[in-house]
């Protein structure tokens, strides 16, 4: 199985309600020989328009971001814990992110990165416990490596704070770049 057999589960996937009200699924997009996997929450309105990860306003702000650190998307690989755009843009359920993560588990091993970014908490959480690592807290974990041995090799965990948290709160601007230089 390749990235693009995931891909093309997921577009046609109903394993939840999430799949009923959607316009896109949104794969994941990137370099498929990427060693970095940035891993965001779910789709939001022009993500669902246009079928690709971050592209909405929390996405310019990544990839503005990104593009000063001189890291270009195209070359990382872009996706989220929850395929499908949950309806308000709300935090998708339990239910929705156990349907849906077997995709993220398949992509991640397909990628075998040897760093994942989570980007906030919902996907933190998630790849913490994912690797046994403990989790407390976004505002605690951000910027922090975290390495775990997994059968691919050593795997450093970095979870920086939501670039829609920072679009709310103009504040942690430089806590969200900090976080992100330690990939550089
Ligand atoms: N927020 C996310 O978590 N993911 C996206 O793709 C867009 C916004």
């Amino acid at each position: 199985m390749n990235l693009e057999d995931i891909s093309n589960q997921i577009k046609v996937c109903e394993k939840c309600i999430l799949s009923k009200e959607r316009t896109r699924a949104v794969p994941g997009t990137g370099n498929p020989n990427s060693k970095v996997v940035f891993i965001g929450e779910a789709p939001g309105y022009y993500e669902d328009q246009e079928g690709i990860p971050f592209v909405g306003r929390a996405g310019k702000l990544l990839t503005k971001t990104l593009n000063e650190l001189k890291i270009n998307r195209e070359d990382v690989f872009i996706t989220n814990i929850a395929k499908c755009r949950p309806p308000d843009n709300r935090r998708p359920t339990r239910e929705e992110t156990t349907a849906c993560t077997p995709y993220l588990n398949l992509q991640i091993d397909v990628l075998t990165p040897k760093y994942i970014v989570p980007l906030g908490a919902t996907s933190g959480e998630f790849i913490f416990k994912k690797y046994g690592v403990p989790w407390t807290a976004m505002m605690k974990e951000n910027g922090i490596i975290k390495k775990v041995s997994t059968i691919f090799g050593e795997l450093r965990i970095l979870p920086v704070i939501h670039p829609a948290a920072v679009l709310r709160n103009p504040h942690r601007t430089e806590m969200f770049v900090n976080a992100l230089k330690k990939l550089i």
